[in-house]
């Protein structure tokens, strides 16, 4: 079966097919993406395909939301690779702006503010990383107006931090957060697996891993004791580097130091293979 997905670099060109898609009263679904695509991505495409008329994906490797310049640098970037997997996937317009389409005027920064939700976690250990993802994510609201957007969980504070966003610009796109796809190791899947070396990937395998046995101790031993272990174990392996590990309320990132059943929880961890920072999380009741 031939396969056709329009390719868009200019916002102009985009928001004119858009205006067609309007005037058939279709709907649209929007999977934002900075590249490097895989598995976990394709799913994204796929719940968006099963509920929305027309999917578009944005390639866009952000760099107002990169705290650390050579992240930026290293970042992997594969267009033409990246299209055909769109394409695979019954994709229906993938849109990939250069940057200056996207910051016209420099890279302009609107000051968001997410109280609590931006201060912790990522936020903390990522300075001005959540200005630069609402920036750019609210442009891409503004200019596609999706009916629906779908987000991976394995950013977890990313995607609470998406749904303020809408709430602060009064919009109706519903954010659907979609489930983290792992490879059969386990390793959550991630454009910045690609970065790692065959040894680093190996050791990357160790992060689900170390989560599952979190999970358990904070079951039978309490946060604490979950914590000290993530601690001791990373400190065991060389090239590893905890940036950090917590245990949080799943509704408002809030740490912990007990779990209820009251209240569902949440453990995240952001930790260096290497020079790659790599990120997961896994619920706990
Ligand atoms: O999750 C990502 O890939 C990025 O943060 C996003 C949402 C595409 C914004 O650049």
């Amino acid at each position: 079966m031939a396969l056709l997905m329009l390719i868009f670099t200019k916002i102009s060109e985009l928001t004119g097919y858009l205006s067609q898609i309007n005037a058939q009263n279709k709907t649209v679904g929007f999977v934002p993406t900075m590249g490097a695509l895989h598995d976990g991505h394709v799913s994204l495409i796929r719940y968006s395909k099963n509920t929305c008329d027309y999917t578009i994906c944005s390639v866009f490797v952000n760099p107002t939301q990169f705290n650390d310049k050579s992240d930026l640098d290293r970042y992997p970037r594969m267009p033409e690779k990246d299209a055909a997997l769109l394409k695979n996937a019954y994709c229906d317009a993938l849109f990939m702006p250069l940057v200056n389409e996207m910051y016209p005027d420099s890279l302009l920064k609107e000051n968001y503010d997410f109280g609590y939700l931006d201060k912790v976690l990522e936020g903390a250990h990522r300075p001005g990383h959540f200005n630069g993802v609402a920036q750019i994510v609210s442009r891409f609201f503004d200019i596609i107006k999706p009916d629906k957007a779908f987000f991976g969980s394995k950013d977890y504070q990313q995607v609470m931090i998406i749904k303020a966003l809408v709430k602060q610009m009064n919009s109706s796109i519903e954010i659907i957060a979609c489930p983290i796809l792992r490879d059969p190791d386990g390793l959550a899947m991630s454009s910045r697996n690609a970065l790692l070396s065959k040894e680093e990937r190996t050791t990357a395998s160790r992060i689900p891993q170390i989560m599952k046995v979190a999970k358990n101790l904070t079951a039978t031993k309490g946060i604490k004791e979950a914590k000290l272990f993530v601690e001791q174990e990373i400190t065991t392996v060389p090239s590893m580097k905890l940036d950090y590990f917590e245990i949080c309320n799943a509704d408002s990132l809030n740490t912990l130091t007990e779990l209820t059943s009251q209240i569902s929880a949440i453990a995240l961890i952001a930790v260096y293979v290497g020079k790659i920072r790599l990120i997961d999380n896994v619920e706990l009741n």
